[in-house]
């Protein structure tokens, strides 16, 4: 079928998309999902492609797969578990695993959030010095790229106390959160599913000792989330503040739950709900709406055409939000953890490539900076765009049309492009000719026919972002059961775990560096001899 799809696109080489975009076209090759509009009509995608691509979401049994993952089916093979972060947005019942309705629990665990994320927010949970005005959300991965990205994303719903988000094991990141806060009266909640990932728990154990300096029961002020109760209770922490999710919550797929609560602390339990609403409402339209009118899965249709079919490596995720800052980073984690696999799902070597190297930074700001390159560099770059009809900063409209027009602008030019007739013509309307016309010329040449895709909603609310990242997981899973691989496992993180464990010594100087390899041991010695 790759073949064939290849063939195909072949035939569509010389076609330009700029001459394609009539009323019709865009019309044909857009998706709305109630207010949402996902627009693809400025990709080389053609009828035929379309139905190719469809055709291959049937022969791969999309459908099929898609039931086992909403009914809790065992379809993360290598690690045995289902895959259900659709239930921690599922306001139902009756999602079995194992036989048992795990529905229950997951608005039991709901409900204890709301309850404590309202005791902060009120201050009737307070710390040492009394309403907390700090929260610092401590997690790696999934422990902090949900939270992080969709508090920044929720800004104008913020009504609780600050949110922080601490990550990296390089101390110049807690270092710098702890500076801004007062122990008296910060919540430290530290957010791994495992408790056991260096990083996290080394940053937990350095916010607990700078507590300790400031309030006579440090264990008092953290709140824990994990599927690891027995590593919680070993850290003193209360299980009235611990709020577990089972196996089957992928760290990437977990904003939903309990790993969401400094979003819920920020934004108050009911705009979560509107959250966890927007995430339901695209899962619907994801399991009912017929392929073609399936936003999830015509997105997913346009990647596997400019990755797998096209060959593009990489594509940009260009939010022309600022909110959305966190966005490329939040789906680097989603696509590349689940789908950058070389094995399918039998073990065997995949035989066209896994998913794409996905990157971006919010628009305008990237215009000034990378889009040269995605403009007149060699390679094409499939751009996503994101943009909202209106803005919330009051007063500011102007503006954010302004944003909005550089939006479609970039699509326009992206497609359009210039002809080195035009180029010519701007260099003799400057009084330029002869050879240093011909020279200036040829540099403002834009070959266009670069695709891109428009994904517009009226305004970034809490539902809608929901329905983003819900759009953004069901694209994930569509592409990942079509090149047949597991999206759900990440074993591809493990050796540099591995290794960093048997270096720490080494590089602390407890044990030496023999039997690394030439360049570790040089580097460890020249680390030495700088002071590491
Ligand atoms: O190392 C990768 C990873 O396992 C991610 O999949 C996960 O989101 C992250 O680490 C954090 O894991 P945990 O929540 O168990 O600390």
């Amino acid at each position: 079928m790759w073949d064939r799809l290849r063939n195909h696109a072949a035939t569509l080489a010389d076609r330009r998309i700029a001459d394609t975009l009539t009323p019709a076209r865009a019309a044909a090759f857009s998706v709305e999902a109630d207010d949402m509009r996902f627009d693809y009509a400025r990709t080389s995608m053609d009828e035929t492609a379309r139905d190719m691509l469809v055709a291959l979401f049937d022969a791969r049994g999309v459908a099929a797969r898609r039931e086992a993952m909403f009914s809790g089916a065992k379809i993360n093979e290598t690690e045995g578990r289902a895959v259900l972060h659709t239930a921690l947005r599922n306001p139902g019942t009756g999602v079995m695993v194992d036989g048992r309705d795990v529905m229950p629990e997951v608005h039991e665990t709901l409900a204890r959030m709301e309850t404590f994320a309202r005791a902060v927010r009120s201050g009737d949970f307070a710390g040492a010095g009394g309403t907390i005005r700090d929260v610092v959300n401590i997690g790696i991965g999934g422990s902090d790229l949900g939270p992080a990205m969709a508090v920044r994303a929720l800004a104008p719903y913020h009504d609780g106390p600050r949110c922080h988000f601490v990550s990296n094991i390089d101390p110049a990141d807690i270092a710098t959160v702890l500076d801004a806060c007062d122990p008296a009266t910060t919540l430290a909640i530290v957010a791994s599913k495992t408790f056991t990932t260096v990083e996290t728990m080394t940053n937990a154990a350095t916010a607990r000792d700078w507590l300790a300096k400031g309030v006579a029961d440090p264990a008092a002020q953290l709140a824990a989330l994990s599927s690891a109760s027995g590593r919680t209770d070993a850290w003193g922490i209360d299980p009235a503040r611990v709020f577990g999710f089972e196996d089957w919550v992928g760290g990437r797929y977990s904003v939903w739950g309990p790993i969401g609560l400094s979003l819920m602390i920020a934004i108050g339990p009911e705009r979560f709900r509107e959250f966890l609403a927007g995430g339901h409402a695209m899962d619907r339209h994801f399991r009912t709406a017929p392929w073609r009118q399936n936003m999830p899965a015509m997105l997913a249709a346009v990647g596997l055409w400019h990755n797998q079919v096209l060959g593009h490596a990489t594509r940009a995720v260009l939010p022309y939000d600022e909110r959305l800052g966190r966005l490329p980073a939040y789906l680097q984690q989603l696509e590349m953890e689940s789908n950058g696999k070389r094995v399918s799902m039998d073990g065997a070597p995949l035989a066209w490539d896994s998913g794409p190297v996905v990157w971006g930074e919010p628009g305008t700001n990237g215009q000034h900076a990378f889009y040269q390159l995605i403009h007149q560099g060699t390679r094409v770059i499939p751009c996503e765009f994101l943009v909202a009809a209106r803005g919330h900063d009051e007063g500011l409209h102007h503006q954010h049309r302004l944003l909005v027009a550089n939006c479609l602008a970039q699509a326009e030019a992206l497609t359009r492009g210039r002809s080195l007739d035009e180029a010519r013509a701007i260099m003799a309307a400057r009084g330029l000719e002869g050879a240093e016309l011909e020279r200036q010329a040829a540099h403002r040449v834009f070959p266009g026919n670069r695709p891109s895709t428009l994904l517009s909603y009226p305004r970034l609310d809490p539902f809608t972002l929901g329905r983003i990242i819900a759009l953004y997981e069901h694209r994930v899973f569509v592409e990942g059961v079509v090149v047949g691989i597991n999206s759900f496992d990440q074993w591809g993180v493990e050796l540099g775990k591995e290794l960093a464990t048997a270096l720490a010594p080494v590089i602390e100087g407890t044990a030496d560096a023999q039997g690394r390899d030439g360049a570790t041991q040089a580097s460890v010695a020249w680390l030495r001899r700088h002071g590491v």
